[in-house]
Order: structure tokens, then sequence, then C-alpha cells
């Protein structure tokens, strides 16, 4: 989950695995615009907004539309997820920013701490660059987001290995989960306000569901079941049960932090 070669060169080469777990938000009840819940929360700011981990931009682009005024710059340290950007964006690692200390009116790090190494020097560097009046908004999971697909994931596995119980998928926010989230961030912000935004998703068929699963391949080797095998009889489970129900359910948990010092 934080080997940087396979970050830049498997799971986040290119913006296919993200769009397919971003996509599967489609379905949810309440929606939430996150973009729009973070361009409201930097109304205040001026100069410079940093987006740590960009990814696909889902955030630089709503900035640019929204907030001409302000100066925004896309880091991630995948080159390739970078690509159709618009500018400024630098390849960079959260744990060493290249920017100057207080330079920034306000820094985002949304669902991308759960990928970094050393999370508290991460947190040190956010924490680094915002200026003393600005604004660092994080986001990411519950421990408790999306159960039904750990719960899918495990009897697919455990039907494809002949075994009673398979063995988990693999999270990962975990590391930085909502609930672990203020405490990592609180050792460097005075003032950490959670905002949980909880929804359920119910998806009328099994294909973005198996695509959010098979967006994991780049970790495939640390599942401990045939991949592939277990994303095929995942689908036949999902098609049975949305041909008994009608849709399959997903209680979704995540969350933004507001951070000042
Ligand atoms: C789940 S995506 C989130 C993308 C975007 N922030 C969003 O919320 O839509 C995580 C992103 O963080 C990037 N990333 C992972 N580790 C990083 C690090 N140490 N420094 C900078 N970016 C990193 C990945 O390449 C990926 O694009």
């Amino acid at each position: 989950m934080t080997d940087r070669a396979v970050l830049a060169g498997s799971a986040y080469r290119d913006e296919r695995d993200l769009v397919a777990r971003q996509s599967l938000y489609r379905w949810q009840h309440p929606s939430h615009d996150l973009p729009g819940l973070v361009v409201d929360h930097l109304r205040d700011v001026r100069g410079t907004v940093v987006d740590v981990g960009c990814g696909n931009g889902k955030f630089v682009r709503r900035l640019h539309r929204d907030r001409p005024d302000l100066r925004v710059l896309g880091l991630d340290i995948s080159p390739g997820i970078l690509d159709g950007l618009p500018r400024p964006v630098a390849v960079a690692d959260a744990e060493r920013l290249p920017l100057g200390s207080g330079s920034a009116g306000a820094v985002l790090a949304l669902h991308m701490l759960y990928h970094v190494g050393d999370i508290p020097r991460a947190v040190g560097e956010l924490a680094r660059v915002v200026s003393d009046s600005g604004v660092v908004i994080a986001s990411t999971n519950s421990e408790h987001d999306k159960s039904e697909l750990d719960r899918l994931w495990q009897r697919a596995a455990a039907d494809v290995l002949g075994v009673a119980r398979g063995p988990s998928r693999i999270s990962l926010s975990a590391r930085f989960s909502l609930e672990k989230a203020p405490d990592h961030l609180g050792a460097a912000f005075g003032t950490v306000d959670v905002i949980e935004l909880p929804g359920v998703i119910e998806v009328p068929t099994p294909e973005p569901v198996v695509a959010h699963l098979a967006s994991y391949r780049a970790w495939a080797v640390q599942h401990g079941v045939p991949f592939d095998a277990t994303v095929e009889r995942a689908q036949m489970l999902v098609e049975r049960h949305i041909e008994q129900h009608g849709a399959f359910e997903i209680n979704a948990l995540g969350g933004l932090l507001i951070c000042s010092k």
C-alpha cells in the first residue's frame, strides 16, 4: 500500500483503477459533493492551494473552475496520473514537499495519507508548508466503510479456495482511517474538525461492484488468493444477489478533516 514503485508504476500509473473506485459513488444517497465541500471550506483562503496526491485531478479541476483567483498546484508521486491535468502540476512526495515553509494558504491531502510510508512525517510536511492562518483538509474512509464489499470478497475467496472462511480483502485506508486520522493530524494541528459523510450505495447492476473489486489488482499478490478467479466468483455472487434483491447495497462512511494550527 505504501510501496512507491507499486503506487506510481501500477496502482496509479493511470486513472483507470481510481476511476473504478470513484464511480461507485454515483449510486450513493445522499450524495456528497466532496469537491464542493472543499471549495466551501476554502472560502477565506487566498494565494496558493496545494493538492498533495491530487490523482486524476477531481479537486484541482473544481478549484480552477470555482476559484480562478487561487493558484492551484497539483502534486502526485505518479507521473502518469498527472497526464492531462491543468498545469501547474509536479511529481512530488508528501514526505518531502518541494515548497517553502508557510508558502500555501491551504493544503489538501485527500484520500492519500494512508498510502504514505511515514504518516507523521507527511503530516509534519503539511503543517510546515501551510501558513499560520491557513487550512489543511484531509479525507479518508472509516474502518466500517463498505463492509459489504469485504464480506463479498471473503465469501468469493472462500469459495475459490474451498475453505469455510476466505482471507480478507486488503483495506487501503486502514493505516489512516477516519477513526485514526484525528490523532495523526492532532499531533501537528491545534484544531481538527471531523465531518462524517455517511451514505448508502445501491448498485442496480454487477459491473460497478466488480470493477471496484478488480481495481485492487495492483495489490493482487497480497490477497493470498487467486485474484482473477476471486473477482470472477464475486461477479457470480453479485449477479445472484441482484437477481434476488434488485440491487447490491453498500454502506459507505467517509469523512473530511479540517485542520488549523
Ligand atoms: C486514492 S488516490 C486520491 C486522489 C485524489 N486526492 C482524490 O481524492 O481523488 C491517492 C493518490 O495519492 C498518490 N500518492 C500516494 N502516495 C503518495 C505520496 N507519498 N506522495 C504524493 N502522492 C502520493 C497516488 O499516486 C494517488 O494518485
